[in-house]
């Protein structure tokens, strides 16, 4: 077992020094991480099986940018946050954070980072929020007149003071979720890495972390690392997205990238049609209808290619009432990658 906890003194004791770097904010090159397990074999046997949960992972990540980090369960998303805190120590590559080796200097990388894991607080059970926060403040030795107005400023963002007085096991989720994160942000990290922040959340609470951490990015200009489930936080917040699977990247690049992605057999469009009344099925070149009901139909036609020249030659030969396009899901357009296997070159 590699994993590691880090404890009050540690940090405490840590330098305070803060390295000054060039290049990107975070850098991961042929990062491997294997697992070594045991199995059992029958009913005295076991044996020893190698998990490669990273298995080769390069990518960079600038400083102020706000990155989606998105792949099935098991895909080695959790693993790679835990490198680049440095509780986990990479089995092979580098890995580079605000030009720290995270596994030999964790103490002094804790000071510039943030951690968010949604399935696990890192607040004190039993302790008011705002106990846990003054513990905090002696562990990274924040300044007094910092704390007192990052307390202010993150209290009044995430609407956490009527909580402050309430032990961490009486509050909601989502309260318990606004709780860790400005735990995560009072030391002000340069960047945070979030571990499914909104799981499990409802949608008020939902859109209320997604405001905070669009705001925090623009604002304090803080990189940002999200890892989520939810495809409408990648939507909503990242302009670029990784998509990893078995422990690689698959895709690099933006969202509207991953939409038109040409490997991908094409993902497309939908031209919804409603005409002024019923009638036989739209015969148009470059689009095929998918559904009929009633006077509206559904088109399908390729995401790269235009509509305009479609809903022109439509409107010209059929009488329309409106007329609307819908975007392909994301969650299909990354259904057909995993579906697709292999690599795919980001745009
Ligand atoms: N401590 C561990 N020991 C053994 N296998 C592990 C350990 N942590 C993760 N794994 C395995 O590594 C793979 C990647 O896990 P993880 O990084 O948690 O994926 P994700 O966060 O993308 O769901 C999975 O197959 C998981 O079972
Ligand atoms: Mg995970």
């Amino acid at each position: 077992m590699t994993e590691r906890t880090t404890t009050t003194t540690e940090l405490a004791a840590g330098p305070s020094a803060a390295a000054t770097s060039a290049g990107p904010l975070i850098e991961v090159r042929d990062v491997r991480k294997t697992f070594s397990v045991r199995r059992r074999a029958g009913r005295f046997r076991r044996t020893r099986s190698e998990v490669h949960a990273v298995a080769g992972l390069s990518f960079e990540v600038a400083a102020g940018e706000m990155v989606g980090y998105i792949g099935p369960n098991g895909a080695g998303k959790s693993t790679t946050i835990k490198m680049l805190t440095g509780i986990l120590v990479p089995t092979a590559g580098t890995l580079r954070v605000a030009g720290i080796e995270p596994s030999r200097e964790r103490i002094r990388l804790a000071r510039r980072i943030g951690v968010v894991f949604g399935q696990r607080t890192t607040l004190w059970w039993d302790l008011p929020l705002r106990d846990s926060f003054g513990l905090l403040r002696r562990i990274y030795r924040i300044p007094d007149a910092r704390y007192r107005e990052n307390l202010d400023h993150y209290v009044g963002l995430l609407e956490l003071g009527p909580l402050l007085d309430v032990p961490v096991r009486q509050l909601s989720l989502g309260q318990r979720m606004r709780g860790d994160i400005a735990a995560a942000l009072l030391h002000d990290p340069e960047v945070v890495y979030l571990d499914e922040p909104t799981i499990g959340l409802d949608i008020v609470s939902k859109a209320k972390v997604r405001e905070f951490l669009r705001d925090l990015n623009r604002e304090r200009g803080t990189t940002v690392l999200l890892t989520t489930h939810d495809l409408t936080d990648i939507e909503q917040l990242c302009s670029r997205v990784m998509v990893i699977d078995h422990g690689r990247v698959m895709y690099d690049g933006s969202l509207t990238g991953l939409h038109g992605l040409d490997g991908l057999g094409g993902s497309e469009r939908t031209l919804v049609v409603d005409l002024a009344e019923p009638g036989p099925p739209i015969e148009v070149a470059g689009a095929s209808v998918v559904r009929v009901d009633g006077p509206r139909q559904w088109l399908a036609f390729p995401a790269a290619t235009s509509a305009a020249p479609l809903v022109a030659s439509i409107a010209a030969r059929y009488p329309l009432a409106d007329l609307s396009i819908q975007e392909p899901a994301i969650e299909s357009v990354i259904a057909r990658m995993y579906a697709a296997g292999g690599d795919v070159s980001g745009a």
